[in-house]
């Protein structure tokens, strides 16, 4: 019974690229009152990847969570794949991911072994990570979903944010782009199973290793590139911290065949909405393509962290990079705020 059930089937759209565009968003949360407290140290402002609460001196929560649909057909990737990218969230702050609930909308449909490979690829990278599992919600529903509400814990002194990227900074990309796009593809059969692999693998891996090397060397901001694309936290941070980034183009690291998918037509629909939402914002060189720009706008399922360090810094951090799992790049300079948040050369 379990090999006639392709959990990409039973979603209407999958990982990261499911989620509300920003635009709707923001017009969503517009006139919803926000939780006030004098310890919440990031609060839902800035867009920032989890919450950070203060307990005392020493110590501050980070909490967030994330879930999505089936991105694969195999359970227990799919498993990995929600449990690491919710993560991430924790680590883009620069925190130590500790306590973890998982939710779960699982279909009458669903194998209860399909059901338990998830919850053991989640298990598996909480553990990898030096979490714990300590309890969860499911439900029943039409569309399987899965993912992680995650408390780590952080230094209140050392709580890496969207918003502090500086003038003169370099900017690193800790993960390769294309995984919506190699996806998409992957479904109607277009991509190399080497090629898809690679995405497979990017996605699983924690930020762990990113994430440690940018708190050793200390870094200046940090985001994890999700669903808005590199282009939509690019915003993000360029707008939180009042400055202009700049992008080169050539140097943007891109999973194997995402560019070549993009010139046959092949964009997901996040990405169009990612474009809507950064429409005006990007001031793109004419030596730029067009398909490159989509591959920017690609929705990012457990994308890289996208670190912003300063010049003194930055060959430290590249220094410990090189034992990455994960292909990283420099990618981009932090330049004073000009008329539009980012540039695209
Ligand atoms: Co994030
Ligand atoms: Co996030
Ligand atoms: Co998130």
């Amino acid at each position: 019974m379990e090999n006639n059930i392709k959990l990409t089937e039973m979603s209407m759209s999958c990982g990261c690229a499911a989620k509300i565009g920003p635009d709707v968003l923001s017009e969503v949360l517009k006139n919803i009152p926000q939780g006030k407290d004098k310890n919440l140290l990031v609060g839902i402002e800035t867009s920032d990847d989890a919450a950070v609460y203060r307990i005392d001196d020493q110590t501050a929560i980070v909490q967030t969570m994330d879930f999505f649909p089936p991105i694969v057909d195999d359970p227990y990737i799919y498993g990995q794949i929600a449990a690491a990218n919710a993560i991430s969230d924790v680590y883009a702050m620069g925190g130590e991911p500790k306590l973890v609930m998982n939710i779960a909308c699982f279909p009458d449909s669903l194998p209860v072994d399909s059901m338990e490979k998830i919850l053991r690829g989640g298990y598996d990278k909480v553990k990898e990570a030096g979490a714990i599992v300590v309890g969860g919600h499911t439900i029943e529903d039409t569309e399987p979903k899965f993912g992680l509400s995650v408390t780590g814990f952080i230094h209140p002194e050392k709580i890496i944010t969207n918003c502090g990227a500086k003038v003169g900074d370099v900017l690193i990309l800790c993960k390769p782009l294309g995984t919506g796009i190699l996806n998409i593809a992957n479904k109607g059969n277009l991509v190399s199973p080497e090629a898809y692999r690679q995405a497979i693998n990017s996605m699983v891996t924690l930020n762990r290793f990113a994430r440690d090397a940018m708190v050793k060397t200390g870094v200046n901001s940090c985001t994890d590139v999700t669903g808005f694309g590199l282009l939509g936290h690019c915003y993000e941070m360029a707008v939180g911290s009042g400055v202009t980034l700049k992008i080169m183009a050539d140097s943007v690291p891109l999973l194997d065949e995402a560019l070549e998918m993009v010139r046959m037509g092949i964009i997901p629909k996040g990405a169009h909405k990612n474009k809507r939402f950064t429409e005006g914002k990007v001031l793109i060189g004419n030596n730029v393509s067009k398909e490159l720009i989509y591959c920017f706008l690609d929705p990012q399922t457990s994308g890289g962290l996208l670190i912003s360090v300063s010049e003194e810094k930055v060959d430290s951090l590249l220094n410990i990079l090189k034992n990455s799992p994960t292909r990283f790049a420099q990618i981009g300079t932090v330049i004073k705020k000009e008329e539009h948040p980012i540039i695209v050369v």
